[in-house]
């Protein structure tokens, strides 16, 4: 039945019950913290970042909220409202296109690319429809999605990745300063690399308890910067075995680092489990924007931060086979993450 591709169609007549399949083991559930989520989560000034004064301040409140929280809100991050405000419409429109015509876009049998639901290892679906595709490079872009897409939304998105590419290099550019790295090493990590965008529809829950609309996972990226579209909250980060809500913050995004970061990185910045609880009154709509090194890269330690008092923690590997493997563990916590670690015995 079409609930079987969209949880966003289930719930087009009110339910009672929740279906089975979306029904989640009692997850040991770690207790809930913080009451003033927006003040936990450190904020970064992307212009102070920038410009000359208080630029050291903001560099190192940059370098410690990664090692730290590996999460952060980002203001002033100078991309431009009008891309944001028709991100938001456009994606809004097309999950209000009918099922038939965001079928022409659904995940292809052995694919990670397209719309769709995730199922999970034990059987279980995400409370959420996505949209998962690759959009850099640009061959790299399927046929069948991206060009396809109606030319508002295409055009929306040209734009918006623009700014993402230019904010994503930025940052980094601001990571390797704060980590000490040569900035050139960063870049060729980042230039012509592999980029993917996921927009997420997560339906009211009438019991969000029983579900996730993600399940615990951290990303495979360097970075991921996330654009809480409509102002519904409901991000939670693992800080310290205790889930923490993010909340929602006017005019910013919410940026974190990902595993290759934490591998590139040699430990010092962290890459933080994170999951998606539904809303039980409000649908709420995500970007997410994935920066990665390029597919040609290997996936390691950075040189410039190894020598004999700091020696490599992970182990190098190709992108492609990186890839595979952390798809391979179905955005089960950090498992492959762990698999790059080098155990002393
Ligand atoms: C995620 O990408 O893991 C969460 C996305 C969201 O907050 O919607
Ligand atoms: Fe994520």
């Amino acid at each position: 039945s079409s609930s079987n591709f969209s949880v966003q169609e289930l719930v087009k007549q009110p339910i009672k019950t929740i279906p089975q399949h979306y029904i989640r083991q009692p997850v040991p559930s770690a207790p809930c913290g913080g009451h003033h989520p927006s003040q936990m989560l450190p904020t970064i000034d992307m212009n102070r970042l920038v410009s000359g004064k208080d630029f050291d301040v903001e560099l190192e409140k940059l370098h410690s909220t990664c090692k730290d929280w590996g999460f952060f809100q980002l203001v002033n991050h100078g991309v431009s409202i009008p891309v944001l405000e028709k991100v938001k419409q456009e994606v809004e429109g097309f999950y209000r296109l009918s099922l038939e015509e965001k079928m022409k876009y659904k995940i292809r049998e052995g694919d990670a690319e397209g719309y769709g639901t995730i199922e999970r290892d034990d059987g279980k679906f995400d409370w959420a429809d996505r949209f998962f595709m690759t959009i850099n490079p640009i061959y790299k872009r399927k046929l069948h999605l991206f060009p396809e897409l109606p030319s508002s939304l295409r055009n929306t998105l040209e734009s918006y990745i623009l700014e993402m590419q230019n904010l994503g290099k930025k940052l980094l550019c601001s990571m390797a300063k704060a980590l000490k790295m040569e900035e050139k090493e960063m870049m060729e990590y980042f230039d012509d690399g592999m980029q993917s965008l996921r927009m997420t529809y997560y339906p009211p829950c009438p019991q969000p308890e029983l579900v996730m609309g993600i399940t615990p996972h951290s990303d495979s990226s360097l970075i991921t910067i996330l654009h809480q579209l409509n102002g519904v909250d409901g991000l939670h980060i693992h800080k310290d075995d205790v889930w923490f809500p993010v909340g929602f913050l006017p005019n910013a995004f919410v940026v974190n680092v990902g595993d290759n970061l934490e591998i590139f990185s040699n430990g010092v910045y962290r890459s933080i489990e994170h999951k998606v609880v539904p809303n039980e009154e409000k649908e709420r709509m995500s970007v997410a924007f994935f920066i990665n090194p390029k597919f040609e890269a290997c996936v390691g330690p950075s040189p410039s931060l190894i020598n004999p008092q700091n020696p490599p923690l992970f182990k190098r590997v190709s992108l492609d086979q990186y890839v595979k493997g952390f798809f391979s563990q179905k955005l089960n916590g950090k498992s492959y993450l762990h698999n790059m670690r080098i155990v002393d015995d």
